[in-house]
């Protein structure tokens, strides 16, 4: 049985009340907090920076920050996001010329390290960082934006990701990002995954100012 974490992508939340948005998911017992970062380049869409990070840190908010960082090129951002409180930073590889040297800036930094794929990159960038990475992050949309269809291929994928893990000896998370819902996470567990973003299927759950409106929800996950 291994640890599993969910993890709400603030895409889908109201950003014109973040902080709350961000305290009643994690009170609703949300283990982390996914924060995608896009750059209208890398991918087709424009969302939210350091700032808003360090926003959320002063704010009170404790809990792991998981920034995915879907901009090229990544090694500026990745300083940024170290001062501005981040746990996690995953990048894709196409964001970066050297990739080692982007997973060493970010350890350098005390902080955990990830690259993250596409549904069509392919799992060999990891052949020689496996020793560099604390999280591989497989998409299962192309990444832009939030409540697309689950693509099917990922999960042979996270099988070959899970495997590889395994065969490593290092405790590397595995992480699945894009239409992941109550009906389908279990499937999505089975084939290798231990960490789960999920954002419309967390956030579209109303916008009223319930403290509780995310407990049934996250009851579900
Ligand atoms: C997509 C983002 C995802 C997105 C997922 O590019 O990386 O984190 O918010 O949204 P859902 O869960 O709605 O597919
Ligand atoms: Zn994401």
């Amino acid at each position: 049985q291994r640890d599993f974490l969910i993890a709400p992508s603030i895409l889908s939340a109201d950003f014109a009340r973040l902080g709350e948005e961000v305290e009643d998911v994690l009170a609703s017992g949300a283990d982390i907090v996914h924060f995608d970062v896009m750059d209208n380049h890398f991918v087709p869409n424009l969302t939210i920076g350091p700032m808003i990070c360090e926003a959320l840190r002063k704010h009170g908010i404790t809990a792991p920050i998981d920034a995915h960082l879907m901009v090229k090129p990544v090694d500026r951002l990745i300083g940024d996001f170290i001062d501005a409180g981040a746990d996690y930073i995953t990048f894709h590889p196409e964001g970066s010329d050297h990739i080692d040297r982007s997973l060493q800036l970010i350890r350098d930094g005390g902080v955990k390290s990830g690259l993250v794929f596409n549904p069509a990159t392919p799992l060999s960038y990891l052949d020689h960082v496996m020793d560099k990475v604390d999280m591989i992050l497989l998409m299962s949309v192309n990444p832009g934006f939030g409540g697309q269809a689950f693509i099917p291929a990922a999960l042979a994928k996270l099988r070959e990701a899970r495997r590889r893990i395994d065969a490593s000896g290092y405790p590397i998370r595995l992480e699945v990002d894009g239409g992941v819902k109550v009906d389908n996470i279990a499937e999505i567990a089975r084939a290798g995954a231990d960490t789960f973003v999920a954002g419309s299927a967390i956030f579209k759950a109303g916008q009223d100012a319930d403290p509780h409106r995310y407990d049934s929800v996250l009851r579900d996950f």
